[in-house]
């Protein structure tokens, strides 16, 4: 079993950040979304990994070198244009060979673990009527955002549909999937969508169109498509929960630690409180301030008298004199500075290298 993850595509949702950095390397809980995706494959026992990269290709490369820090070996598959997920199958012939594969969205994030999924599918192949695809489904309040597949009275899908307007179910499409071979055929097959891409969707409902067997699986643990911010912040929360909380940094005698907290190695906690969950990466320094539950403050950033909330804060960032900032993301290397002591809240989302002075 091989893996192909996707980590091409703008991420034009989540602009500005994405100007400078992949939506898939946006951390979450201090870490690359994409990491906890390789992890998952491993975990898995999947370690010879395709990767799909586009515009931003250097910079995923460059976090993920040849995969021997997460204990795979990554082969990088370069996508030229956008042309859509059953495009990224289509280029990724030569490296995925006969073998049966998953294919990962690298901005989705899931609970649960892959392994089940995978189990689930090889136990079935060796049945009667063995499947030639696997598709992870779950409820969602907003099934015009995602692929929708529907069901026949005995969970059979009978079609899927890409981002309806009249959604015939609320069954989302979670973006991993697992194919044998025959996904080849049906990705040279089909024809671009309107919106001029070679969609995934079209490609397992021609497979269900020529007889073949998809099987479905229903999502139990949460699933994030981290996308857009509000997603992203909520990913960030959930992570968060599960840290196991250890102090390797100096919090000095002013400085109160509750909860869930990490504070990194280097990292320097002064006259303050930080309530966890919260991370507080290396390197960064935390002066007279409150950092709230659920924020995740990257490494080598400052903050100082400020109070902070349910957001992340990207690498070198200073935070100064901010008396409230909540449900925020900033960027690398920005300052968010308040000249005068009147009362600010702020909500932000701003991207690398800017200055924002509060007057
Ligand atoms: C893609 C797929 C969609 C799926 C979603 C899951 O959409 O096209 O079928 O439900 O991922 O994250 P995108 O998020 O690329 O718009």
């Amino acid at each position: 079993m091989k893996a192909l993850i996707l980590a091409g595509g703008a991420g034009t949702r989540l602009r500005p950040i994405t100007y400078t950095r992949a939506k898939q390397l946006v951390p979450v809980a201090n870490r690359p979304i994409l990491f906890y995706g390789i992890d998952s494959m491993v975990a898995a026992g999947i370690t010879d990994i395709g990767v799909i990269v586009g515009d931003t290709a250097a910079e995923v490369r460059e976090a993920l070198g040849d995969g021997s820090g997460f204990g795979a070996s990554i082969t990088y598959l370069p996508q030229d244009a956008p042309l859509g997920l059953a495009h990224c199958v289509l280029i990724a012939r030569d490296f995925l060979g006969d073998d049966d594969f998953v294919m990962y969205l690298g901005d989705n994030l899931l609970e649960q673990d892959l392994g089940a999924f995978v189990d689930a599918f090889e136990t079935a192949q060796g049945g009667a009527d063995p499947p030639v695809a696997q598709i992870l489904l779950k409820q969602v309040p907003d099934p015009h955002r995602f692929g929708i597949a529907e069901l026949d009275g005995d969970g059979h899908v009978v079609s899927l549909v890409e981002k309806p307007q009249d959604p015939p179910s609320d069954l989302a499409l979670v973006g991993v999937y697992l194919f044998d071979p025959t996904i080849h055929e049906a990705v040279r097959a089909i024809a671009p969508s309107e919106r001029g891409e070679l969609e995934i969707t079209d490609a397992i409902q021609w497979l269900i169109d020529a007889g073949h067997r998809v099987r479905t699986e229903l999502l139990t643990g949460w699933w994030i498509d981290t996308g857009k911010l509000t997603p992203l912040l909520e990913a960030n929360r959930l992570l968060l929960e599960k840290i196991e909380p250890r102090i390797d940094g100096k919090v000095d005698d002013e400085s109160t630690i509750d909860g869930r907290v990490v504070v990194e190695e280097g990292a320097e906690v002064v006259g303050s409180t930080v309530r966890g969950p919260a991370v507080i990466g290396a390197g960064a320094r935390v002066i007279d301030s409150f950092v709230g539950p659920f924020s995740a403050i990257g490494p080598d950033c400052q903050i100082v008298g400020s109070e902070i909330e349910h957001s992340v804060v990207m690498e070198g960032s200073q935070v100064l004199h901010i008396p409230r900032l909540g449900d925020s993301l900033i960027g690398r290397e920005t300052v968010i500075s308040r000249s005068r002591r009147r009362p600010a809240s702020l909500r932000l989302m701003i991207g690398d290298h800017c200055q924002v002075d509060v007057e």
